[in-house]
């Protein structure tokens, strides 16, 4: 078997947490060993909702480090900045030529933004096809995301298909939306959703002072200390899950239900299993944070390995529609 390519795009929105690891870097990880994975950070489209050139630079560092300190490591994959391949948005401009308006007009991400309150701008409108190019310019297989991300992707195939039956060639490949349904969401400080936008999120990289006030933050109900307690209803313990081998959570469950065992306690075992979790990778995020230029470069070689591979698919489709 042939192996398969993995693509990611994660969006450069500042320093990642819990949620963010849980539910996409975790699985990018894992997916490195499992073929020939390509991970970028879309600082394109960032540009659709962020106008601040130093802010942007940081936020990309910042994705850049947290990724490398937990693991990435760039000689087992292709790491990179969007725009460090230029081919993107010439494939962007082609498939646009071929994407119908009302195509992008059903995008609920693009309404979802609107909605929101951000300018709808073109760039905003035409996302998904910029997302369409960077899938479809490395022959990408597999594209593991997140659900909100499915009809990005069918719009993906769409456009790929689109070009084909049009100029009569194989030119792009259709890629497989992996889309990664059973991650459960993980819970913020506000037992909602976990998310900058909300402000209740923990920073896989927060420690000290500013960990443990967080975790101690965490809502619980007003159920008394000695009083038996359901697990299954508490923030804490959905937290306590992500972290705990099965025995530790079958043991703490227990604590819940019996009484006796209350919220402080479980937020302490929580904290402690925070801390250790991440140790080696605090280390190390600390170790690259003082040699920036490492990061970069490391950023900018992946970029040479994309635009690489991203030449020999657009090549051909340069020559098909008679731009060379
Ligand atoms: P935010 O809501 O903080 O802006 P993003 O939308 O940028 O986060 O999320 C980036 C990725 O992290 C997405 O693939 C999403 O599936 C995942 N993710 C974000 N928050 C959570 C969460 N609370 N639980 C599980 N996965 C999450
Ligand atoms: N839109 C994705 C998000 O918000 C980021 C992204 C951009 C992406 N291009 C991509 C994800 C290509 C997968 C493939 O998370």
């Amino acid at each position: 078997m042939s192996t398969k390519t993995i693509l990611s795009g994660i969006t450069p929105s500042g320093r990642l947490h819990l949620g963010n690891y849980f539910g996409a870097m975790k699985q990018h990880l894992d997916f490195i060993e499992k073929g020939d994975a390509f991970y970028f950070i879309a600082n394109y489209h960032a540009l659709t909702s962020l106008r601040d050139g130093e802010l942007l630079r940081q936020y990309t560092f910042d994705v850049a480090v947290d990724y490398l300190a937990l693991g990435l490591d760039p000689e087992k994959c292709t790491f990179f900045a969007q725009n460090d391949v230029p081919q993107v948005t010439e494939l962007t401009w082609i498939l646009g030529t071929l994407c119908p308006v009302s195509l992008m007009e059903k995008g609920v991400a693009y309404k979802d933004k609107v909605a929101q309150g951000l300018a709808p701008n073109i760039g905003l409108f035409t996302y998904p096809i910029l997302q369409a190019a960077d899938i479809l310019i490395y022959h990408s297989d597999i594209v593991p995301v997140g659900a909100d991300q499915k009809q990005n992707l069918e719009i993906s195939r769409d456009l790929a298909q689109k070009l084909n039956n049009t100029f009569g060639e194989d030119l792009l490949k259709l890629p497989e939306p992996y889309i990664v349904e059973d991650v459960a969401v993980v819970p913020g400080i506000d037992g909602r959703k976990m998310s900058k936008s909300y402000n209740n999120h923990i920073f896989i990289f927060d420690e000290g002072k500013v960990l443990k006030k967080k975790v101690m933050s965490i809502q619980t109900d007003a159920t008394a200390l000695e009083d038996p307690k359901d697990p299954d209803k508490c923030n804490v313990f959905a937290m306590i899950k992500l972290f705990a081998d099965k025995e530790m959570r079958n043991e703490i469950a227990e604590n819940y239900r019996k009484g006796g065992y209350g919220y402080g306690h479980a937020k302490k075992e929580l904290l402690g299993m925070i801390s250790d979790y991440f140790a080696e990778a605090r280390e190390k995020r600390k170790e690259l944070e003082q040699y920036p230029n490492r990061v970069w470069e490391i950023l900018h070689e992946g970029g040479k390995k994309a635009a690489a591979r991203a030449e020999t698919v657009m090549q051909p489709i340069r020559e098909t529609t008679g731009l060379r």
